[in-house]
């Protein structure tokens, strides 16, 4: 049996995080196996690159080589985690996976499309996911959530412009898959988002 994959995608400060663990806890009570993991990172390695990803070091990281950097990560976290836990016949929830990559590297970075476009399938070899939850949020709100979280990382230190683009790529990329995509309002109270979550789930757990 092979299981789902599930991808919680969406700006700073847009509740990702916040809600994996719930989500999580909510399949488990409906008695399905599931592995939670994030992207950059996910294995042992895999989270070594994420550290080297937003470490603002000294040394001003090329936009390619934080592409090869999140596609290294990604594939290494393909092949040690997620695909053996699916081929388990589990449900894998995963904080960030490649449409992050075409909204930061992408449209965020502004690098070349068909770059992205070969690595994509160089690195997931048809993988994608059967769900993509984007939390979606007003920039500033998310920035100012974020904000109260930590110190930025080398991504966070990145302007509104950049986010706004950002913002717009998932926006575009979840219209242009409606199939895979569920848009989640996420700039309203935990509650209300908890509610949007829940109908999301019910759908999803029709798939057993
Ligand atoms: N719906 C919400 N309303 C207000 N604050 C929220 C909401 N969702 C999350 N937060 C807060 O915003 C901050 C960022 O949330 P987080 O889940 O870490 O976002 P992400 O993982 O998407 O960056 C956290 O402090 C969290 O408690
Ligand atoms: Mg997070």
């Amino acid at each position: 049996m092979s299981g789902r994959f599930i991808t919680l995608e969406g700006g700073e400060g847009a509740g990702k995080s916040s809600n994996l663990a719930w989500l999580a806890e909510r399949l488990r009570d409906a008695g399905v196996p599931v592995t939670v993991t994030r992207e950059p990172g996910g294995t042992d390695l895999a989270e070594r690159i994420r550290q080297v990803l937003l470490d603002p070091g000294p040394e001003a990281m090329d936009d390619t080589t934080e592409l090869l950097l999140v596609f290294a990560a990604r594939a290494q976290h393909l092949a040690a985690l997620i695909r053996p836990a699916l081929a388990r016949g589990e449900w894998v929830l995963c904080d960030r996976f490649m449409d992050a990559t075409w909204a930061y590297q992408g449209a965020g970075r502004g690098l070349d499309r068909e770059r992205i476009a070969v690595l994509e399938r160089l690195v997931l070899q048809g993988l994608t996911p059967d769900r993509t939850l984007l939390f979606d949020v007003p920039v500033a709100e998310g920035l100012a959530r974020a904000g109260k979280r930590s110190r930025p990382d080398r991504i966070e230190r990145e302007q509104a412009a950049f986010f706004e683009r950002v913002r717009q790529c998932y926006l575009e990329r979840a219209t242009g898959e409606p199939d895979r995509f569920r848009v989640v309002d996420a700039g309203v109270g935990l509650d209300q988002v908890r509610a949007q979550l829940e109908n999301h789930l019910q759908e999803m757990l029709q798939w057993r």
